[in-house]
């Protein structure tokens, strides 16, 4: 009788970890292995959370006919050697509250999920996720110890593609055709630049009037406050994991793609030593070059003062993280 098994495969592909197997986390498990970009390893605090979410996922792959690999796990050894490390770990928003509001809970879980992922993948890209987004991302980097370029916060490509939803709603387009560019951080003083929006070729300043897109710039700067309000459970999964996929996709492909994304900045736009959302080449060494736009004098004067809250926001968080630790 001939013998019908076969030894494991000895070779893996590109392995991305995912910490924190919530919403955003397992959302974007599923991207990843269903669009065929990765294996994922999806690791939490919850025993058996992560575990029950990767089975369901692997019993999935008999109906979305792929082959990648979902672990799931509450030990940081299981994520050894993964190319690109995802940080989803940390508390949502609930109604009435700023994605500040989780500065102190967020930064303790961020810099312990660091530091333990980076320790068992050190040569990883690390995208954060987390909020507040360009503040966590600061700490992140910090408590990674890797260069600036290595990591990243997942932001920009979210409120540019809730902007883009606005601008195709309003006209009556698809969405295929609309670009639209935000930069600055993940809150209130987004920067949102209509001048550099598009659909088809064509500046959206040239197919709305003024009033219009003012509307659909307080909708994106509202964009996780509005659902957060409808929800009443949590924030945005959907579309943040879609956005982190298509990072992901862009780093393990060397895509060289041109996204908005949370980036250290040493001397561009004038700033230095902050992470904040600029457009950016990403490919596979990560953030490959930040691309410095000429902007007016509004929109100059708006994307400093939104780094100006995120540089405040990084020295509150520094400022908690020493009180807690003499405490
Ligand atoms: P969630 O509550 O569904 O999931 C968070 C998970 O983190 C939970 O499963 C929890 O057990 C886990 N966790 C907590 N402490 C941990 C630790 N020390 N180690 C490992 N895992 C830990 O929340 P959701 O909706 O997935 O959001 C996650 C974070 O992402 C939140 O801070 C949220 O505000 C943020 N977010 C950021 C976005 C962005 O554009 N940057 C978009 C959407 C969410
Ligand atoms: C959002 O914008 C929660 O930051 C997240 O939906």
């Amino acid at each position: 009788m001939t013998s019908t098994s076969f030894s494991p495969p000895t070779c893996s592909g590109p392995r991305v970890a995912v910490i924190g197997a919530g919403r955003v986390g397992s959302t974007l498990a599923q991207r990843i292995a269903e669009k065929n970009i990765a294996d994922v390893v999806l690791l939490d605090i919850l025993a058996g959370m992560p575990q029950g979410i990767a089975l369901d996922l692997m019993e999935a792959r008999g109906v979305e006919r792929h082959d990648r690999q979902i672990t799931g796990t509450n030990d940081y050894k299981d994520t050894a050697g993964c190319d690109i490390v995802v940080i989803t770990a940390g508390l949502p928003r609930k109604p009435g509250m700023s994605r500040d509001d989780l500065i102190k809970t967020n930064a303790k879980i961020v810099v312990e999920a660091t530091k333990n992922a980076v320790a068992n993948s050190p040569d990883a890209i690390f995208i954060v996720v987390t909020n507040p987004l360009d503040v966590m991302t600061f700490l992140a980097w910090q408590a990674s110890g890797l260069p600036g370029r290595r990591v990243i916060g997942m932001a920009g490509v979210l409120d540019s593609a809730r902007f883009q939803t606005f601008i195709a709603m309003e006209l009556g387009l698809s969405v295929q055709d609309i670009n639209a560019l935000v930069l600055g951080d993940h809150g209130k003083l987004m920067v949102p630049v209509p001048r550099y929006c598009t659909v088809g070729g064509i500046p959206i300043t040239d197919l709305m009037d003024a009033a219009t897109i003012e509307r659909l710039v307080e909708r994106t700067r509202n964009g996780g406050t509005e659902i957060v309000e409808l929800m009443q459970t949590g924030s945005a999964y959907f579309a943040p994991a879609s956005s982190v996929a298509l990072m992901v996709e862009a780093i393990l492909l060397n895509q060289s793609r041109l996204v908005t994304a949370a980036a250290y900045l040493e001397g561009e736009y004038g700033l230095r030593d902050l992470f904040l959302g600029v457009p950016c080449r990403l490919g596979c060494r990560g953030v490959e070059k930040v691309l410095e736009l000429p902007l007016t004098e509004n929109e100059q004067t708006a994307f400093k003062a939104s780094a100006e809250s995120v540089r405040q926001n990084i020295d509150r968080a520094k400022e908690l993280i020493a009180s807690a630790s003499e405490s």
